[in-house]
């Protein structure tokens, strides 16, 4: 049983879109898709809720119908008990156009507490007629209109909603606040203080959209967004950019609705041998993950910032999944050996879905569902580590961080939280290391500082990147 979540209001399945950038209880509204197109003339319903299953939208919308079909969404209804199929405040969340909010043990339905239109599945109960019978039948379940909103009677003006936003109009709230609440505490939503304009100007451009914004994302990921308009709104990441809600399991997609589960290849691999280059594949939902959680330096751009110095010096903020992986940084020559014989470490094999095993437990406290903060916690590493009071195993954090001091004291800071600071504007400005090999033994430290996991996703790669720093300084210093 599932149901005992905060149940907010199901309003937001229904009320009109809010306006861009203004501020709601919980945070900053994200921006309403685009208006959609002009729609069919001719095809009209006495009813607002056309319902069955998108039988009136298969005519031109074929592919997104037998895809949706094999969603949980799709059996909704069907999922519940029988006893729970006739429990108002299960029906709320379990079917579509429920347009009124009910408290858990209530039996009746308050009118003063719907909205309209009245002619969802919430307009029908009680009522035993022929035509009562089968509007029930045609709503169960969470089907189109309960996220694209009611389109009909007239269904000539086809403006379904579609929103791109996890904030206040999220086309997920009312049904799925537990999840809404957890990832409002996140770093995704967090990002441009939350700001949906803030984020627009800071990551809407195209070298950056697609790991920082929802639109960037689903347009990078799903071929019917190649060439849509999103007018310049751009949104934090949220329910809908990791989760394609028509993509069901049986229907070629995975258990979660997730956009993607692709294998992700390195950009970058020291000994520059191409078909070297380490893909990650197998991981289930935390390939998820590793579409953005990468490195972003290629080749050539390595190398140069190597020989030059680099204006965004080191591997971008993102390099997660090179770590995990024990590939990816600049590689001082010399000690290959040690490298390769430090490549591999056991969470690459027994942690079998790798981001999501550590950084999103299922946890009963939660509500019985995946944490959606996005954060580890000791209860995800528990299985194999029993009974550590933090990620501090076998002190490896401690060591790592010992190790990043003696690097920053090496190229003349205090330690690597001063070296941290006062480099490149936190490694975005104009790095300026005098020296080549100041830059290389840099490198191996912002690889390991950015992943900024001080030796929980790989403490192989991470120490060997430390300890050659370390020999290669104290052999070039003076
Ligand atoms: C007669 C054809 C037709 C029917 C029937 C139809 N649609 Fe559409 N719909 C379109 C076209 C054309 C577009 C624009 C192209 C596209 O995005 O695929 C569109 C776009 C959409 C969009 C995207 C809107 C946007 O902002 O881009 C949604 C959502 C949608 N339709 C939902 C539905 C639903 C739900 C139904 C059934 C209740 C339905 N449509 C029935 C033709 C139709
Ligand atoms: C009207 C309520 C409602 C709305 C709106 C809704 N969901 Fe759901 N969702 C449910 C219910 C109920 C289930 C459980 C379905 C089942 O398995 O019986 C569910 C299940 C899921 C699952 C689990 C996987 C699966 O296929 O069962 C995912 C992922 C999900 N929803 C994502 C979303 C996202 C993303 C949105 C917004 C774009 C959304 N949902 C909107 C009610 C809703
Ligand atoms: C606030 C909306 C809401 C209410 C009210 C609600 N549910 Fe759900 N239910 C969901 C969502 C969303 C999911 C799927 C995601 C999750 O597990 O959080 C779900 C999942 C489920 C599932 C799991 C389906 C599967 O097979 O995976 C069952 C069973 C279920 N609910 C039963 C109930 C029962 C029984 C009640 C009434 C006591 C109830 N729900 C009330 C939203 C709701
Ligand atoms: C759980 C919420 C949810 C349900 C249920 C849902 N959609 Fe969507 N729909 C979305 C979201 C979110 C988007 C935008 C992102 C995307 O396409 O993944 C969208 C986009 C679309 C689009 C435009 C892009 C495209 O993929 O062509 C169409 C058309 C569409 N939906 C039709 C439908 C139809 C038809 C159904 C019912 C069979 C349906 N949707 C069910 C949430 C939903
Ligand atoms: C390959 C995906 C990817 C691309 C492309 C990308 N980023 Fe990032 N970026 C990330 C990820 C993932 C993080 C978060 C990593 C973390 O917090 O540990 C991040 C973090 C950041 C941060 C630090 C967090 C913050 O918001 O202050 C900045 C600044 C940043 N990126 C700027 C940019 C800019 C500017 C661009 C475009 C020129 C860009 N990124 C392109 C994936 C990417
Ligand atoms: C950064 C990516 C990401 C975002 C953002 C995200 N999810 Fe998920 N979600 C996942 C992954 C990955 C899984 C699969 C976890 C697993 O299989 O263990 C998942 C699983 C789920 C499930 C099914 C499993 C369960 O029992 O909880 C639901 C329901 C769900 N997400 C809803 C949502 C909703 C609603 C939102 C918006 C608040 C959201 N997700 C935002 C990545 C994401
Ligand atoms: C669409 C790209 C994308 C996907 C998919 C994605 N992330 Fe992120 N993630 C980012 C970006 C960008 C940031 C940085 C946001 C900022 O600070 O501006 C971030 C931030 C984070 C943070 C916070 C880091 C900090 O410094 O506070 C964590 C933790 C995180 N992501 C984990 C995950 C996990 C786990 C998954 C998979 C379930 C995932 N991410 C999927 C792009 C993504
Ligand atoms: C073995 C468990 C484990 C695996 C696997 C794992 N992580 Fe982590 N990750 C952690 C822990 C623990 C921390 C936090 C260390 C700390 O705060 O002291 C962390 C830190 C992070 C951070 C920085 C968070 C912050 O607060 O700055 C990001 C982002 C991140 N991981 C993303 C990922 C991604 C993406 C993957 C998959 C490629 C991944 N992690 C795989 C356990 C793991
Ligand atoms: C599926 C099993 C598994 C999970 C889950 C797992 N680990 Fe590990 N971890 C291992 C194994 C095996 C080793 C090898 C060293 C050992 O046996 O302790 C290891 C090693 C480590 C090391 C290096 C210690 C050393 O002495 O080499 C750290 C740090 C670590 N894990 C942290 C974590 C944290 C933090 C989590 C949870 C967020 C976690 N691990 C989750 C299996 C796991």
């Amino acid at each position: 049983m599932k149901g005992r979540r905060g149940f907010g209001v199901l309003l937001a399945v229904s009320v009109a879109l809010v306006s861009f950038g203004c501020e709601g209880d919980t945070g900053p509204q994200g921006p309403p898709g685009p208006e959609g197109p002009e729609g069919p003339s001719g095809t009209v319903s006495q009813y607002a809720y056309f319902g069955d299953f998108g039988s009136e939208c298969s005519h031109c919308h074929a592919t997104t119908i037998n895809d949706y079909v094999t969603t949980g969404h799709r059996f909704a209804y069907d999922d519940l008990e029988a006893a729970d199929q006739s429990d108002l405040y299960c029906l709320q969340c379990h079917t579509t156009g429920f347009n009124c909010t009910v408290e858990s043990g209530d039996t009746e339905i308050d009118p003063a507490n719907c909205v309209e239109p009245a002619d969802g599945y919430s307009g029908y109960i009680g009522d035993e007629t022929d035509e009562g019978v089968a509007r029930r039948a045609d709503l169960e379940g969470v089907q189109c209109e309960s996220c694209h909103g009611a389109m009909g009677p007239d269904f000539n003006v086809h403006l379904p909603e579609i929103s791109f936003s996890t904030w206040d109009n999220s086309l997920c709230a009312g049904c799925h606040d537990a999840q809404i609440t957890e990832w409002e505490t996140s770093g995704h939503a967090l990002s441009a203080g939350g700001d949906p304009e803030a984020l627009a100007d800071e990551f809407g451009r195209s070298s950056c959209n697609a790991c920082h914004t929802s639109e960037g994302f689903i347009l990078t990921y799903d071929p019917s967004y190649a060439t849509y308009d999103f007018g310049g709104h751009y949104s934090q990441i949220g329910c809908p950019t990791c989760h394609d809600p028509h993509l069901g399991e049986d229907g070629g997609g995975n258990d979660a609705q997730l956009r993607t589960e692709d294998a992700v290849t390195l950009n970058y691999y020291a000994p520059e041998d191409e078909d070297d280059v380490p893909t990650a594949e197998g991981y289930g939902p935390g390939q998820t993950c590793m579409q953005c959680h990468k490195a972003r330096r290629d080749y050539a751009n390595v190398q140069g910032q190597i020989a030059n110095g680099s204006a965004h010096f080191g591997p971008h903020h993102s390099n997660q999944l090179d770590m995990f992986l024990g590939a990816g940084s600049y590689e001082i020559p010399g000690f290959e050996a040690e490298f390769d014989a430090n490549r591999a470490h056991p969470h690459q094999t027994l942690v079998t879905e790798a981001c999501v095993t550590c950084h999103m437990a299922f946890s009963e406290d939660a509500g019985g569902h995946v944490v959606h903060n996005f954060m580890p916690s000791t209860e995800n590493c528990a299985g194999c580590h029993p009974g550590i009071p933090d990620f501090d195993v076998n002190g490896m954090q401690t060591q790592v961080e010992a190790k990043m001091d003696s690097v920053a004291v090496l190229l003349g800071y205090a330690d690597y939280h001063d070296l941290a600071d006062n480099i490149n504007d936190e490694f975005t400005g104009n790095q300026t290391w005098p020296a080549d090999w100041m830059r290389e033994v840099g490198y191996q430290f912002i690889f390991v500082y950015n992943s900024h996991d001080f030796g929980v996703h790989n403490a192989n790669y991470a120490n060997a990147l430390l300890d050659t720093a370390i020999d290669y300084a104290n052999d070039m210093l003076p």
